[in-house]
C-alpha cells in the first residue's frame, strides 16, 4: 500500500513538472515572439517627432512689405507614414530686411484667410476674424493672435522653419 502512494506521489510530481515546464516554454515562446511584433508595431508611433526641417518658400526678392502667399512642400512623419502637403502662409518683410511668415489658418476654428489690401486686414471668411499685418486679433472670435514659423534667408531664399502658435 505504501508503494502505490509513494508511486502515486512521484506521478504527481512529474506530472507537476512537466505542467510548469510547459507553461515556462510557452511563457518563452510567446516572449520571444510577442516581444518584438509588440514593439515594431508601437516604436513608430513612440519615436520622438523629428525637429522642423527647413523648408524654402521662394525667392527673398519675390517678397515685400505687402502680405504675399508663399507655397511650400512640407514633408513630415505621422506614426508610420511619411507625409507631404503642400501648404500656403502669408509672408510679410519687416523693416531691415526681416520675415514673418504666417501660418494660414484662423487661430480660430483653421479656415484659411485672406489678406484684403483696401481694409489692410487679414480676414477669415468663415466668422469674420480679422488680424492686422502684425497677425494681432482685431476683430471677430479669434482667440489668440495669427500662427508663425521660423524663418531665415539663404543664398537669396526665404526658409520656413519650426512652427509656433500664436502669442508665443
Ligand atoms: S475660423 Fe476664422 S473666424 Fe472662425
Amino acid at each position: 500500500m505504501a508503494e502505490t502512494a509513494s508511486a502515486a506521489g512521484a506521478a504527481d510530481g512529474r506530472r507537476g513538472f512537466f505542467v510548469r515546464l510547459f507553461w515556462a516554454l510557452a511563457g518563452a515562446i510567446g516572449a520571444l515572439v510577442g516581444v518584438p511584433v509588440v514593439g515594431a508595431f508601437l516604436s513608430p508611433a513612440l519615436r520622438p517627432r523629428e525637429k522642423a526641417q527647413w523648408v524654402a518658400v521662394g525667392p527673398v526678392a519675390s517678397f515685400g512689405p505687402e502680405p504675399r502667399l508663399g507655397h511650400h512642400v512640407h514633408p513630415s512623419q505621422e506614426g508610420w507614414v511619411n507625409v507631404t502637403a503642400e501648404m500656403q502662409v502669408w509672408v510679410v518683410e519687416r523693416p531691415g530686411g526681416r520675415f514673418v511668415i504666417f501660418d494660414n489658418h484662423c487661430t480660430h476654428l483653421g479656415c484659411p484667410y485672406h489678406w484684403d489690401a483696401a481694409a489692410r486686414r487679414f480676414i477669415c471668411p468663415c466668422h469674420n476674424g480679422q488680424f492686422d499685418i502684425n497677425g494681432t486679433v482685431v476683430g471677430g472670435p479669434p482667440p489668440r493672435p495669427l500662427d508663425y514659423y521660423e524663418t531665415k534667408t539663404e543664398g537669396g531664399v526665404l526658409y520656413m522653419g519650426a512652427f509656433h502658435r500664436g502669442g508665443t
